[in-house]
């Protein structure tokens, strides 16, 4: 017996007189599983990374970032085993510092015994399957709020706030971080890094460098979390001008150079033809960090009920891996693979 042509299909076949199309598109979209052989980016769990806020006291939330929270230890380590059950495999931590412990210096950023450290220890011993990242930078700790040691006269001191990036990431490594991602944008500090790694043994660590940052107006909530935005002045002798891409490729050798094992582009969806560039251009894996405004836009809009929440996390998290993100740092990643786990369960 022949089966029973599919409805839409007949009522196509029916229609008549038809344009003479060889080619049909539309073919490829016809029903789901179709639609699904097709797909060129496949969007999963274990290419994305959570960042998680960490600081002194109890559990808070957010309130410029809806559902995101400033965790206890305690809680931070929960929140990783939760995540961790979706598909989550890495996270990337950030310290909210006590202002008493804030100086010019950031000291209390290579302090060995500081939050992140601690952290970073905890989470290894309970789950040492997940991949720790840790930000290496000086905003949270410095009295400043800038990335790096500010001069007597505003400017900020490039190669003494690289000494002090390297204790840093020696005290990250030395807690048992995977990777250590300087944020920074100073020069010259991927190959510092690296170099005190290895001369301490520690050269399985790896580097994640935030190759091309931009200095964007979409890092303000996030700054709003830490309490970090800079006191004068602003970013833009350290962070890139979101005007330019070439400078980028400029930024990219550099860091290639000088020997880290992933570049990163950030702020991701304004930024999805710098993405692109690095797709073709590095031979390292590319890295993009979907930034906290990027989220709060997505929230305040479905929050009004302007937007549908969960196709516009999908959407945009496609749209960062398909112009060539390999990884991507989203504070909706365990949301995510929430959703991805209901699509194909
Ligand atoms: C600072 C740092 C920033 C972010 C990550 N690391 C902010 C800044 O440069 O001011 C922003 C992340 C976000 O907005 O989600 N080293």
């Amino acid at each position: 017996m022949r089966p029973e042509p599919n409805k839409d299909a007949t009522i196509e076949h029916m229609a008549q007189p038809h344009l003479p199309l060889t080619a049909r598109p539309r073919r490829n979209r016809r029903t789901s599983a179709i639609r699904n052989l097709v797909r060129e980016t496949d969007l999963n769990a274990a290419h994305l990374v959570l960042p998680l806020f960490v600081h002194q006291s109890a559990d808070e939330p957010i309130s410029a970032m809806p559902g995101v929270h400033r965790w206890s230890r305690e809680g931070l380590l929960n929140e990783v085993t939760r995540c961790s059950k979706l598909g989550i495999q890495a996270v990337v931590l950030f310290e909210a510092t006590a202002d008493e412990l804030k100086t010019s210096t950031g000291d209390e950023a290579h302090n060995p015994n500081g939050l992140i450290p601690q952290t970073v220890t905890a989470i290894k011993s309970s789950l040492p399957e997940t991949v720790v990242i840790t930000d290496v930078a000086l905003d949270p700790y410095s009295s400043d709020g800038h990335d790096g040691i500010v001069n007597p006269d505003g400017t900020i001191a490039n190669d003494a706030t690289v000494e002090v990036l390297c204790r840093q990431a020696l005290a990250h490594a030395s807690a048992g971080a995977d990777i250590v991602a300087p944020s920074d944008m100073m020069d010259g500090r991927v190959g510092a890094i690296r170099q005190a790694l290895d001369q301490q043994g520690y050269n399985n660590v790896g580097i994640c460098a935030y190759t091309a940052k931009y200095a964007s107006a979409f890092y303000g909530p996030f700054r709003g979390a830490l309490d970090s935005a800079p006191r004068l002045g602003d970013k833009k002798t350290y962070q890139m001008d979101p005007a330019n891409a070439r400078e980028a490729l400029r930024e990219l050798e550099l860091d290639i150079a000088e020997g880290t094992d992933m570049v990163m582009v950030k702020p991701a969806g304004p930024y999805l033809d710098v993405i692109q560039r690095f797709a073709d251009a590095s031979v390292v894996p590319v890295a993009a960090y979907q930034v906290s405004g990027e989220y709060l836009m997505i929230k305040a809009a479905a929050a009004s009920g302007w937007l549908d929440e969960q196709t516009a996390i999908i959407e945009t998290l496609t749209s960062i891996q398909r112009a060539g993100a390999d990884i991507i740092f989203t504070y909706f990643a365990a949301q995510a693979a929430t959703i991805l786990n209901q699509q194909n369960p």
